[in-house]
This record gives C-alpha cells, sequence and structure tokens, in this order.
C-alpha cells in the first residue's frame, strides 16, 4: 500500500466545551490525580483515508467515539500510542518535553504495524492545539504533569485480514502526580522466567498495545511474588536482561573514578525509551561513563554479591526515574547496592525533573515550549 507522503500543516478545526468543569472543582481533581484518571475536558482527532492521507483536525470536547463493530483495530490490534508530558514553566508556558523524539517513535511504531506515518509537524500541531484547550488542565507544582496520550487506531471496518485503509489519531491527556503509589522508594522486581515480552522479529521495539497486554500476567505474577514489577528477560535463553514493565533499566558499576552506568543495548527486543536517551546523554554531560551492551542475569546476581552493582534504576515517561531495591527470581533473591535509593540515582532523577519543570537550562532544547 503507498502512504501519502508528508502533510502540510491543516488548519484545524476548533470546538471547545461551553460548559467547562469549574475552578474549584478543578482544583479538586488535580490535586490527588494517580495516574490515568483525571482526564481533561478536549481531545484532538485527525482522520486519514488512502484517498486524502491526514485530514481533518480538529480539537473537539472529550468524549466516547462511535466504532463499527468490525473496526480493524479492536480485532487485530493494528493500533500504536505514545506518551509525553507537559510541564508548567516559570515562565508561564508549558513545556513539552521532546515531542519531535515521540513523533519519531511513533512514526516507527506505525511502520511495524503497517500503518501510514504521522508528519511530526502534524503531531506537534495536535499537542500544541491540546494543551491551548486545556491550559488550565497543565498543573503548577513540581512533581505533577499533565501526560499526553497520543493513539493511532486503525478505524476501516472490514474483518479481511490486511493493513486498514482508513485510521483515527487521537490525542487526549491526563493530570498525573505519580506512576507508582506513594513517594519514591525502591522496588521490589521479579524476574519473570515464564513470559515472554518481546521476541526477535517481533513488535517489542513498537509501542502498540498487543506487547501491554501481552504484559498483564507477568505483572500480575510479580504482585502474586510481592514484587512491584516485572523484569523481562530475553525470550529465548532467559539469560539476558531487557525491560522492567513499561520502563527502561540502567545499572550503576562501580569503576575506579567515577561509576559506569550500563543498559542493554537496544534492538527488535526493546522499546527505545526517550528517557533511557535523555539519562545517557545526562549522564555523559556529568562524566559518567555510559555502555549500552547486553547484561545478564548471572552478571547482575555476581555483581551485587561481590558489591560491584551501586545501584539499579528504572526509568521512563510514567515514572521518570524508579530506583530498584531487591530481585527475586526462580533461583534465589538478592540486594542491590544497600537496599535503597543510590545517591546518583536520585541526582539524575532531580537533574531531569528539575529540566522538565524548567528549573535547570535547557541546553539539549528538548524542550518544547507552547505560549
Ligand atoms: N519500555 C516500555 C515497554 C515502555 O512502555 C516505556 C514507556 O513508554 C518505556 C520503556 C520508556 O520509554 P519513555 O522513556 O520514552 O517513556
Ligand atoms: C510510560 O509512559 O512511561 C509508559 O510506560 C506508558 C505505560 C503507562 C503504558
Amino acid at each position: 500500500m503507498v502512504f501519502s507522503p508528508a502533510a502540510p500543516v491543516m488548519p484545524f478545526g476548533i470546538e471547545y466545551r461551553d460548559d467547562r468543569i469549574g475552578a474549584e472543582e478543578r482544583a479538586r481533581l488535580m490535586a490527588d490525580p494517580g495516574f490515568g484518571r483525571v482526564l481533561t475536558e478536549h481531545m484532538v482527532t485527525i482522520r486519514w483515508t488512502a484517498e486524502r492521507g491526514w485530514h481533518g483536525g480538529r480539537v473537539g470536547p472529550y468524549g466516547g467515539l462511535s466504532l463499527d463493530p468490525a473496526t480493524i483495530g479492536l480485532h487485530y490490534g493494528q493500533i500504536v500510542f505514545e506518551g509525553l508530558k507537559a510541564y508548567a514553566q516559570p515562565n508561564g508556558e508549558v513545556g513539552v518535553f521532546r515531542p519531535d523524539a515521540a513523533a519519531e517513535r511513533l512514526r516507527q511504531s506505525a511502520r511495524r504495524l503497517a500503518m501510514p506515518e504521522l508528519p511530526e509537524r502534524l503531531f506537534v500541531q495536535a499537542i500544541e492545539e491540546l494543551v491551548r484547550a486545556d491550559r488550565e488542565w497543565v498543573p503548577e507544582e513540581v512533581g505533577k504533569s499533565l501526560y499526553l496520550r497520543p493513539v493511532v487506531l486503525a478505524t476501516e471496518a472490514d474483518l479481511g485480514l490486511h493493513p486498514a485503509r482508513e485510521y483515527l489519531f487521537l490525542l487526549i491527556a491526563f493530570v498525573t502526580d505519580r506512576f507508582f503509589s506513594g513517594p519514591v522508594r525502591p522496588l521490589s522486581v521479579w524476574l519473570c522466567e515464564d513470559y515472554s515480552r518481546a521476541a526477535p522479529g517481533g513488535t517489542g521495539m513498537a509501542k502498540c498495545p498487543g506487547n501491554y497486554a501481552a504484559s498483564l500476567l507477568a505483572q500480575q505474577q510479580a504482585h502474586e511474588r510481592g514484587c512491584d514489577q516485572v523484569i523481562w528477560l530475553d525470550a529465548a535463553r532467559r539469560e539476558w536482561v531487557e525491560e522492567m514493565g513499561g520502563m527502561n533499566i540502567f545499572f550503576v558499576m562501580d569503576r575506579p573514578g567515577k561509576p559506569e552506568l550500563v543498559t542493554p543495548e537496544l534492538g527488535d527486543t526493546i522499546l527505545p525509551g526517550i528517557t533511557r536517551d535523555s539519562l545517557l546523554v545526562m549522564a555523559r554531560d556529568r562524566g559518567y561513563t555510559t555502555t549500552e551492551r547486553p547484561f545478564s542475569v548471572a552478571e547482575w546476581r555476581a555483581a551485587c554479591a561481590d558489591g560491584t552493582m551501586l545501584e539499579a534504576f528504572a526509568c521512563g515517561t510514567a515514572a521518570v526515574v524508579a530506583p530498584i531495591g531487591t530481585v527475586q527470581s526462580e533461583a534465589g533473591d538478592w540486594t542491590v547496592g544497600n537496599g535503597g535509593p543510590g545517591p546518583l540515582t536520585l541526582g539524575l532523577r532531580e537533574a531531569l525533573v528539575d529540566i522538565h519543570h524548567g528549573i535547570a537550562p535547557d541546553s539539549h532544547g528538548w524542550i518544547h515550549s507552547i505560549r
């Protein structure tokens, strides 16, 4: 199928709600938002058809979709999504963290699922329109943010198994203050050997819902074992560490001079995290050696036993940086470092949060400002 080339930026139809939630009720909802529950009042939609390419951009009230029961996305999972955050800036503007990188990853995910690619300019325009429509929902406090959730869904009603000829781009948003409950604390993780998240040649590097559906049982197993999160190992040998839940993973190794940060190298079984990439850059800025290479379970355990591993943490848009304290597996349990959140982990977390909120200078041009 031939997909349309990059579409020009299009004028959006704009229909704001005239029955907006009052300031008092909004403040009540935003006080303790958690993750994914406090949705804002508008959404963006853009259509794609084989004939017209991307068209019909619109900002309208948040609300239900009417879908034909034979919609391809519902049956065959031809859907991709993204996750990125907007933060109130000290100058009154709203800063969105690396929307260009999220746009690029959405295109990569779309390619893997034989879907049309949304041009970056249109992706960013959609975000700008939604942030302007829902400006009051961008929290002012450090530690809170507006999580943006772009989705592309195959909407053609035709149950033949083929790439759809119609798609819907959707952008919704919610207020969040945390992904894990409570303050930042070291997580306990379960090394999952019964299920795989991704396999060579599969969709592990794409952000598509099937990957997350396939992860839920393992996450349930981790909870049953009393662990917070699941660690994904390579599907073939269960030897190599790949990710933690919906996050990438880093190990901090004791080296002469300064610690070294090691993270599994990207391949088709690991989601190329934007937080991962940002932390690699920030760690190098701070003079740490960073290494992207395969990292085995055996090395993890041995390095904790002999004290070479100082810290481990996971990272992603939702949780930012989350320390890992203890590991459980069929073969036994162990503690990372002293089991507490390590200073390098907490330092990188704070430095990234400061960039998000415009407290530290944006020296890499990661913040896209919206007035
Ligand atoms: N790995 C998986 C499977 C994810 O779902 C995510 C979250 O998006 C990440 C890693 C981290 O990616 P990012 O830092 O871009 O949010
Ligand atoms: C993230 O945004 O960091 C995620 O992992 C998304 C997840 C909640 C599905």
